[in-house]
């Protein structure tokens, strides 16, 4: 199992390190247009497995593709960051010439690979290695949904006063600070509906704590945070690598699925070795279809402003 980071920022080289620590990737190239930015992240990571007990190999690589031959799993986190105060949105001009090249690089070398698009506005830039490589659905998947529903996942602990670990949630729709639809009417802490805990009210704020839960941390950091993104990531890539089946929000191409089309956006899809195995359709109420859609229209401007 060979995976291939691009970008060795924030972003990839957490993501490569958490690949690293759960020991069930081969190999990890990370690949970075900064003169020696790479090797030096991935030599830093090496000297870890010691430490942290890992076998998988890190190598780094500045801008030199053949090091990426083969790939099974691409993660392209390649780009700029949003500063405070800005949208996702914002960065379009800039990281969508650099997604565009980086996705046509890797599949020249692997022609086979699973690509999981992290850069920023995502949804818009999963649609656009859909539209220039001509990959599979099944292998082209934005990561946003699950670091979202991480985030909804924290702020639920906070308002049950209970350990993440015994509560469940999800956050569909866009990966934005207005578009992301936090599902609070199937949030359950051990199986029961969390609306049996907290108010209405509260829940309420959960969700909107959730949804700038990215600009609050920018704002905090003065730029966009990494431990939680690269953690989501790499679960991603986990249940690729290992064929485990899960269910994860992810930004994939529909049509007609939830009624939308021609976009991506995050839906609830199990993932396995063939990437993207099953786009799952859950019965949504009347709100939350209103909210999903609007989501979708907000992806579709922000699309727009791709030149295709
Ligand atoms: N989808 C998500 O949930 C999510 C979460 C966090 C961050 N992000 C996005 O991920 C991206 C990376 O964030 P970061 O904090 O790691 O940024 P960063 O600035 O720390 O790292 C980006 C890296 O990309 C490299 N790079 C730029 N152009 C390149 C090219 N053409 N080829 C190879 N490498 C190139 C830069 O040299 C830099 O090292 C941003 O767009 C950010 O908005 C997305």
């Amino acid at each position: 199992m060979k995976v291939t980071v691009v970008g060795a920022g924030a972003v990839g080289a957490s993501c490569a390190e958490y690949i690293a620590i759960k020991n069930f990737a081969s190999e990890v190239v990370i690949l970075d247009i900064k003169e020696n930015f790479a090797e030096g992240k991935a030599m830093d990571l090496m000297q870890t497995a010691s430490l942290n007990g890992f076998d998988t190999k890190i190598t780094g690589s500045t801008n030199d593709y053949t090091k990426t031959a083969g790939s099974d799993i691409a993660v392209i986190t390649s780009g700029i960051p949003r500063k405070p105060g800005m949208t996702r949105e914002e960065l379009i001009g800039i990281n969508a010439g650099i997604v565009k090249e980086v996705s046509s690089n890797l599949i020249k070398h692997s022609p086979d690979v699973t690509i999981i698009v992290v850069s920023n506005p995502m949804d818009t830039m999963t649609y656009l290695v859909h539209k220039t490589t001509g990959l599979p659905k099944n292998r082209i998947i934005g990561m946003g949904g699950a670091l979202d529903s991480a985030r909804f996942k924290y702020r639920l602990s906070e308002a049950l006063e209970a350990p993440a670990s015994d509560v469940d949630g999800m956050v569909i729709g866009g990966h934005s600070d207005t578009g992301m639809v936090p599902l609070t009417r199937l949030a359950t802490r051990n199986s029961v509906p969390v609306s049996e805990f907290i108010s209405e009210e509260r829940l309420n704020q959960v969700a909107e704590d959730t949804k700038v839960g990215g600009a609050t941390l920018t704002k905090m950091l003065g730029t966009s945070a990494w431990y939680a993104p690269g953690a989501a990531v790499s679960g991603l890539v986990q249940a690729i690598a290992c064929d485990q089946k899960k269910i994860f929000p992810c930004s994939t191409l529909l049509s007609g699925e939830y009624g939308l089309d021609d976009l991506c956006i995050g839906v609830p899809v199990v993932l396995g070795k063939d990437g993207i195995e099953k786009i799952v359709e859950i019965e949504l109420n009347d709100a939350e279809k209103t909210k999903l859609k609007e989501s979708a229209e907000g992806v579709k401007k922000t699309n727009g402003l791709l030149e295709l």
